[in-house]
């Protein structure tokens, strides 16, 4: 696919960074997992069209880049909803009821880890440790840390996006 086809549309200043972290590395293949963050911080997930640009802008193979995007839980394959709630279920935050949050968290938004809900409000993730863990269980939702979780902390973070929301519906 040539650039002038390509459908996604990244930011002028993503592409320059991309084009600067080619010019960077002496082979194409080092630029490839920094390539591929700037586009996901862009378009927060990463389609088909713009893992097949990465793939050409490094002159690499499309195989390759889908690859390494399948092998990373970092990089988000599916489109998420307009929140993300990304879950530790790693050692700490386990110990300290991380599975039960979860599948708490599941109850409530009617979705299994991995999923988006069916009004594409909310994508629940469950992620490696988040460098927390003095303070497990925690949850990143929308970039911002939430620690020492409970059930009833969890619910308060649901009805704080709940008001979000329908204030910008409103607004
Ligand atoms: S194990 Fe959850 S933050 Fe480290």
């Amino acid at each position: 696919m040539s650039e002038a086809a390509f459908k996604v549309n990244l930011k002028p200043e993503t592409v320059k960074a991309v084009d600067e972290l080619i010019g960077r590395y002496p082979v194409a293949e080092a630029a490839l997992i920094p390539a591929l963050h700037k586009v996901q911080d862009d378009l927060g997930w990463m389609p088909a069209a713009a893992m097949d640009w990465v793939a050409d802008k490094l002159g690499l193979p499309r195989v390759r880049v889908y690859g390494v995007t399948s092998y990373y839980t970092m990089f988000r394959r599916k489109k998420p909803g307009r929140h993300c709630l990304e879950i530790c279920t790693n050692l700490s935050c386990s110990l300290m009821g991380a599975e039960h949050l979860r599948d708490y968290l599941c109850e409530k938004l009617g979705i299994k880890a991995g999923e988006t809900t069916g009004d594409g409000r909310i994508t629940l993730e469950e992620v490696e440790c988040l460098g927390s863990c003095g303070t497990a269980p925690v949850m990143i939702v929308d970039d911002e840390y939430h620690e020492n979780l409970t059930p009833k902390k969890v619910d308060a973070i649901l009805s704080d996006l709940e008001l979000r929301d329908k204030g910008s519906a409103d607004g």
